[in-house]
């Protein structure tokens, strides 16, 4: 059984004291959830994170990490400094770091490593445009991406991976893949991981779906078989929202 991840992706919303009141409202709410909290926030978020979530079943993360392991990277940070704040996940090859900064798929991979190295998982994004699903090429073009953005990872090295799933045309945008597009989508994906690692392994990676996912939304997205939870921009933000997200992930 994979146990479901509710990943609030904060994106560049909310300054320290405000997420700060916010983790202490979660945490005083309690929610009583068989799905996993957690939240991928801002860089200078990070210390409230570990200081107010630890200990509360709630696990936070950064949104991107430097490849590089140390030196002269002004702005940069780095892997080594997540750890420190005790990150669990972080996510990178979002789409958002794709387009605004041309990220590759081999500076994902890169930075994917370096994160397992330090035992910080990644939530690796993926996913097509508008027009790439319009000409049908959504699998491939998605497969390719995932293919190049996990070079150099092993099943060794790849331990708790997550996968996120999240068609441009639908982030931010009210547009969300229905079920069973989204279900198509993740299958491919289970079904690629198996042959490029090992079918044991492709039935344990949690495969997110993110793209507009709302309460209203979540539970027809997270039934889906291989659906195993959701990658939340605008909805985590929210405090009632994203407890009914938890929630909706049985
Ligand atoms: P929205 O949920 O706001 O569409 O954002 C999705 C996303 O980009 C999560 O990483």
């Amino acid at each position: 059984m994979r146990k479901k991840i509710v990943a609030g992706n904060w994106k560049m919303f909310k300054t320290p004291s405000e997420a700060k009141m916010w983790f202490r409202d979660l945490v005083g709410k309690k929610p009583d959830t068989q799905a996993e909290a957690a939240l991928m926030v801002s860089y200078p978020t990070l210390p409230y994170a570990s200081e107010v979530l630890e200990g509360n079943d709630v696990y936070w993360g950064a949104q991107d990490v430097s490849a590089h392991l140390e030196g002269a990277y002004t702005g940069e940070v780095s892997v080594k400094m997540l750890a420190d704040l005790a990150c669990k996940y972080t996510v990178v090859g979002h789409s958002e770091r794709r387009s605004y900064h041309a990220e590759s798929d081999a500076l994902v991979a890169q930075k994917a490593n370096r994160l397992l190295e330090y035992s910080i998982i990644p939530i690796l994004c993926v996913g097509e445009s508008l027009e790439v699903r319009e000409a049908g090429n959504h699998v491939a073009y998605t497969l390719k991406q995932l293919k190049g953005s996990l070079e150099g990872i092993t099943p060794q090295s790849a331990d708790h991976l997550v996968v996120a799933y999240e068609p441009v045309w639908a982030i931010g945008t009210g547009k969300t893949a229905t079920p069973e597009d989204a279900q198509a989508m993740h299958k491919e994906i289970r079904t690629w991981l198996a042959g490029r690692f090992d079918l044991g392994f492709a039935n344990e990676v949690r495969i997110l779906y993110g793209g507009s996912v709302k309460p209203d939304n979540a539970t027809a997205l997270f039934d889906q078989p291989d659906i195993d939870g959701g990658l939340v921009g605008g909805a985590s933000l929210k405090l009632d929202d994203y407890i009914a997200l938890l929630n909706a992930a049985k």
